[in-house]
């Protein structure tokens, strides 16, 4: 018998609760740990790995861009950037596209587009509206706007400026704003993810863009874990047929390969001047050739119908094995972003469906969520369910709310 290879890292800084388990190689919506035992990916590395593992077509692709150039910098056009900003420009229906690497970053910078807004108003102390539950990244910017006080505990002072208000009630956000002169914009998730999978409503993306306009604020919509094609349409936020003025992107943009972009429409995009904002890494060619392959190939395999099918056909499957179950209280999402949301914490299930060779989260403590990567087949989405439909039962029945 081969030994066992133990996962672990004692030099690695402590942050994350991990799972006794390392991964090696991946293929498709499968992954192996070092120990060749394979695992249905139902968490696509936090919804980051569009295209799966190993793909046929982004793999040369890559290899073909490391070979010629990673990486140069922002003192030179970078050809990559237009290409991929002009197709994210052509989706959104927006018109101008900063780049940098992570989700945080490409918020840090939306952040900074609606202060700048508010000072070429001449309002000094803008405030910006976030949501409760919201999750925007972990910089002191970010978690500052971030809804979550577990995130925020330990890093006071926290950056000031952020009016807080709860999900899907347009009258608490105009009371909240009420005679305020210095809000500058509303910054939310169209569905949040950490929070735990809760949408906002299509009725309320309306109501809040035709706000926005009313009052000259900016609509800034972090699409990062749920936008590039993830609910069936490329922003989650197109369900309700509105156009923000700032869309934070990251995430499944690159396929795993570290990428971030914030989208502007006309009102946001000449905000930036040179001098304003920047970032090292942002809109290297590797990167772009990441972003760039990956939505040629979502397009070229049709992966948009595909999330939106798959994950009907999820969706329905998870509803037809534990919907209504005493215990399971709702089982929400769209597309390949789908969450069942449990009456109790539910935390433990990550082990023991990893044991059972499913990837997946469990997020605001007491939501399982799955984010697969967007190839998933209808045959795989009914095997995540045939793994986690009796890990579930099998929990709720043993455990007590
Ligand atoms: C909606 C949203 N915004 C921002 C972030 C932060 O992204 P990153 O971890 O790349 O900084 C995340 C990460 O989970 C997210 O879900």
């Amino acid at each position: 018998m081969t030994a066992l290879i133990e996962a672990s890292s004692p030099h690695v800084m402590n942050t994350y609760g991990r799972l006794p388990i390392a991964m090696s190689h991946g293929q498709g919506a499968w992954v192996w740990d070092v120990n060749g035992r394979k695992y249905l990916d139902g968490l696509g590395g936090i919804a980051v790995n569009t295209l799966g593992h190993n793909h046929p077509k982004l793999v040369p692709a890559l290899q073909d861009q490391i070979a010629k150039l990673i990486h140069c910098c922002n003192y030179y056009h970078v050809p990559g950037q237009e290409a991929l900003a002009k197709k994210l420009v052509e989706f959104s229906g927006m018109s101008n596209v900063f780049f940098c690497s992570t989700g945080l970053e490409a918020n840090e910078a939306a952040l900074k587009l609606a202060r700048k807004f508010g000072h070429d108003k001449g309002i000094e102390r803008p405030e910006i509206v976030v949501y409760e539950k919201a999750f925007h990244g972990r910089s002191i910017a970010t978690l500052s706007a971030t809804g979550n006080e577990k995130i925020q505990k330990g890093f006071g002072p926290l950056v000031e400026g952020f009016i807080r208000v709860p999900v899907n009630n347009i009258d608490a956000l105009k009371k909240a704003t009420e005679g305020n002169p210095n809000v500058v914009a509303v910054f939310f998730e169209t569905i949040q993810g950490e929070g735990g999978i809760n949408a906002m409503h299509l009725d309320y993306l309306r109501q809040v863009r035709a706000l926005c306009d009313e009052r000259d604020w900016l609509m800034m919509i972090d699409e990062v874990q749920c936008g590039m094609g993830r609910t069936g349409k490329w922003f989650a936020h197109q369900w309700a047929g509105i156009v923000p003025d700032v869309m934070p992107l990251a995430k499944g943009l690159g396929s795993g390969v570290p990428i971030g972009a914030v989208v502007a429409g006309p009102k946001a995009a000449a905000i930036f001047q040179p001098g304003n904002h920047g970032t090292t890494f942002g809109g290297n060619p590797l990167a772009m050739r990441a972003g760039v392959e990956t939505i040629r190939i979502m397009e070229e395999d049709g992966l948009l119908a595909n999330a939106a099918q798959v994950g009907e056909h999820l969706r329905a499957a998870l509803q037809r094995e534990l919907g209504g179950l005493p215990g399971v209280k709702e089982i929400r999402g769209q597309g390949l972003m789908l969450g069942i949301d449990l009456d109790r914490p539910c935390g433990a299930l990550t082990q023991r469906a990893a044991d059972a060779g499913l990837l997946l989260s469990v997020t605001a403590d007491s939501v399982i969520r799955l984010v697969p990567p967007l190839i998933l087949t209808a045959d795989e989405a009914d095997q995540i369910v045939a793994i986690l439909a009796p890990l579930v039962k099998a929990f709720l029945s043993e455990s007590t709310q």
